[in-house]
């Protein structure tokens, strides 16, 4: 079955017609700049724009950057505080007429990732994935079953939100070389490390293509991998997510 992943970025809007049955894009992916602000009703209307690009009016999936609880959104780190309260899934599908079925953006990554990723071999066991770009956003898998909304990236690590250390968009501003942004991001997976005793960490986003270069300035004992699917996987864990929440829901 092919359905419409979206993954609503601090930078840009993604979106992509997947093969929920083989994890691979059917079309290239669209992208579009995300509004300034990312006001409520101007998200609304640029994924409604993705949805026109493909011609799709099926269910949707939507991977966005925040806690969303049963499509409330609780909580707006790198997006305008005007989503907080909002149920996502009724004011994107109001304005585009689409099915939403939306999760926060790096679950959509872990259930991709477990499915079609890295994950596959990790059925059993525990899972961490970091999604690192403008924040960092997490998702832990127990036995492969996802805990929804961990949110690791706001772990307080020396006084502040771990994101705000060591994301992807932190390194770039302060120009960190990667010895000293693989010493920052090393903090949180060892306070994680000694938290979960998880069997694998994964490391998602940008960062993941260049492992090899903060790899050596890691300290964990346990296993850790860069992500396999890149920066398709938030638009295919939220296509699967759309596949199973539609299905399942008769
Ligand atoms: C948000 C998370 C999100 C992450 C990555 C964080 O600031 O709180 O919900 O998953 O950014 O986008």
């Amino acid at each position: 079955m092919e359905y419409l992943g979206l993954d609503v970025g601090g930078s840009g809007i993604k979106g992509a017609i997947v093969d929920t049955v083989s994890g691979k894009l059917i079309t290239d992916r669209f992208r579009i700049d995300t509004p300034e602000g990312a006001e409520p009703k101007d998200v609304s209307i640029t994924m409604h724009k993705i949805c026109q690009h493909f011609q799709y009016t099926g269910p949707v999936g939507v991977g966005f950057p925040s806690i969303v609880q049963h499509g409330i959104v609780l909580s707006a780190a790198n997006i305008s505080k005007n989503w907080i309260g909002q149920n996502i899934n009724v004011l994107l599908s109001q304005e585009s007429g689409n099915q939403i079925f939306s999760l926060n953006d790096a679950d959509a990554a872990g259930i991709a990732e477990m499915k079609f990723g890295i994950g596959q071999e990790y059925q059993k066991g525990v899972v961490i994935l970091l999604t690192i770009g403008t924040g960092i956003g997490s998702a832990i898998f127990s036995d492969g079953v996802l805990v929804p909304n961990t949110e690791f990236g706001h772990l307080k690590i020396r006084g502040k939100d771990a994101e705000h250390r060591a994301s992807d968009a932190v390194r770039q501003k302060e120009e960190l070389s990667w010895k000293k942004w693989g010493e920052r991001i090393d903090e949180l997976l060892v306070t994680l490390e000694g938290l979960f005793s998880p069997d694998l960490f994964v490391i998602g986003g940008g960062v993941s293509k260049k492992f090899e270069k903060y790899a050596g300035n890691l300290t964990i004992k346990t296993k850790i991998m860069p992500a396999m699917l890149l920066n398709q996987a938030g638009i295919i864990g939220a296509a699967i997510y759309a596949k199973e929440q539609f299905e399942g829901s008769g």
